[in-house]
């Protein structure tokens, strides 16, 4: 597929089942993501591959995070937290390490991680896979760093859940260009 036409056509499925990427093709996914812009060259983006028994750790991580931090939650909100990580065979948690730097302030940083975050899920789909970006309160609640034994210096700024794309394929939407699109030229 050329590069223009993955732009064009990267999408996040329906549905994410087996396989996963294997190591090398991992790898090279993360070179990619690792060619993000950057500045400085701080290199602040940090990736958590959960896989297999990971899965349930992550789980596990998620009913206790939500039973020591969030307020009144349900057993069904419990049990719809505990089953979240099985929606995908693989999930990468972005994180940004964060470092003190006179030009650099923390939201570049976090945003060349998210940068990275589209370098993965282009590079997944140039190689038949797909990704889904997740956030929600297991990105946002300040304690998820510490569940996730990462030091205080990080920020969790999502989940991309991996696999190979199933079910129907959704309707790419084709927007006017022209409406987001405003030109200085005089
Ligand atoms: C920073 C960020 C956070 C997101 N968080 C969620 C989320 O928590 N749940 C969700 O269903 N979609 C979330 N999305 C949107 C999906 O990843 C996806 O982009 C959206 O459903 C549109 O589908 P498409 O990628 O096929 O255009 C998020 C996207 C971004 C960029």
């Amino acid at each position: 597929m050329d590069a223009i036409t993955n732009l064009l056509t990267r999408n996040s499925p329906r549905e994410l089942s087996s396989p996963i990427p294997s190591k090398d093709e991992m790898h090279e996914i993360y070179q990619a993501a690792l060619r993000a812009p950057d500045h400085a060259w701080l290199r602040p983006s940090r990736f958590i591959e959960v896989t297999g028994k990971g899965l349930e750790k992550l789980s596990k991580v998620f009913v206790e995070l939500a039973g020591n931090e969030f307020e009144d939650v349900t057993p069904m909100q419990m049990e719809k937290y505990e089953s979240a990580p099985f929606r995908a065979p693989m999930i990468i948690i972005l994180a940004t390490k964060i470092n003190e730097h006179p030009k650099v302030p923390k939201t570049e940083q976090m945003l060349s991680t998210a940068a990275a975050a589209e370098n993965i899920l282009l590079a997944l789909h140039a190689k038949g896979y797909a990704g889904i970006w997740r956030t929600g309160k297991f990105a946002f609640n300040k304690k998820i760093v510490e569940y996730l034994d990462l030091s205080s210096d990080h920020e969790v700024i999502g989940y991309l859940y991996v696999g190979t794309p199933t079910g129907t394929s959704k309707n790419i939407p084709q927007l006017e260009v022209e409406k987001f699109v405003t030109r200085w030229d005089k």
